[in-house]
């Protein structure tokens, strides 16, 4: 029997200076898509993929976050005198079981490698999975959940991936294929932010991730990689010919970069439109913002 993934890492260190000003006092995991901020959509896949212990490695600046996933007494109260249910109920999936959650500083940006490694006492000898809250995904089936079914059969290192154009294959981690079997892909090399026309494949890593503990054994070596930073690709890539191997799941959803702004935009519609509350009105202001631009022309 393999050992259940029950821990996840939430990265949530950086600064987020592209989203500046508003990132000067609000974390930009706290940024809301229609009304619920980018962490609550990674908690909620971490839920449904049936992770149990949620690891914070946050900076300074990030104190929203904690107090989101407080309870809020006072706030209760008096959604309770007013009878407002409906709202307590919303509140529920920011409540979290008392030592399910924890918070680590990590106190210097070495890059994301550097961020996994700090939390390495809090995982302990088991898997883990890894979940990027600016990499939303739109899925049926949660994409963790999906990537932990994959698992229960590989085993190993299992790392999500997508096809993108091959223009766009140096911002992301990007895997070199031994065997394509559709959904699974074993993994032969994997590099992080290729140069331009050097990428190995166009299969890019989106960060979602179920890692063997021995990952973080090899980012010990604080090794620096792409960027002056410590990669988190560079110590997965070190799995490759180790007794786990490394698997890219090609899961089944739409990811949204909500690490730049236009795909934060982008989110945002495509929330708004899954809402039934919203969808008439969206609909009806997309249509006529395309009618005046079609205009225009
Ligand atoms: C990180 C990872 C990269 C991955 C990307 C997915 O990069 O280092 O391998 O492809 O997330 O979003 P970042 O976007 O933080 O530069």
């Amino acid at each position: 029997m393999r050992k259940k993934v029950t821990k996840a890492i939430f990265p949530v260190a950086g600064l987020g200076t592209r989203f500046l000003p508003a990132t000067k006092s609000v974390p930009k995991e706290i940024m809301t898509l229609v009304d619920r901020p980018l962490i609550q959509y990674a908690i909620d896949e971490a839920r449904a993929a049936g992770i149990k212990e949620f690891i914070f490695v946050t900076s300074r600046g990030k104190g929203a976050l904690e107090d989101y996933f407080d309870h809020a007494p006072t706030l209760e109260q008096e959604l309770r005198k007013k009878g407002k249910d409906e709202l307590l109920e919303v509140l529920k999936d920011t409540n979290m079981d008392s030592g399910a959650i924890a918070y680590i500083r990590q106190h210097k940006a070495l890059g994301l490698g550097h961020a996994v490694w700090c939390a390495r006492r809090l995982v302990g000898n088991e898997p883990f999975a890894v979940i990027l809250p600016d990499d939303v995904i739109a899925a049926e089936k949660p994409c963790l959940q999906q990537m932990v079914e994959a698992y229960n059969e590989t085993g190993g290192n299992v790392v999500a991936t997508m096809e993108v154009p091959p223009e766009k294959a140096s911002s992301y981690g990007v895997l070199d294929v031994q065997e394509d079997m559709g959904h699974v892909v074993k993994v032969k090399g994997m590099v992080e932010k290729p140069p331009v026309g050097k990428a190995p494949s166009n299969l890019a890593v989106i960060g979602r991730y179920i890692l063997n503990p021995s990952v973080l054994r090899s980012l010990n070596q604080m090794k620096s990689g792409a960027g002056g930073e410590i990669q988190l690709t560079d110590a997965i890539a070190s799995e490759i010919n180790g007794e786990h191997g490394v698997y890219g799941y090609r899961f089944r959803g739409q990811r949204f970069d909500c690490g730049s702004k236009s795909g934060f935009l982008q989110a945002t519609v495509a929330f708004g439109l899954a809402r039934d509350e919203l969808r008439d009105d969206l609909l009806a202001y997309i249509r006529d913002v395309v009618h005046l631009d079609r205009a225009a022309e």
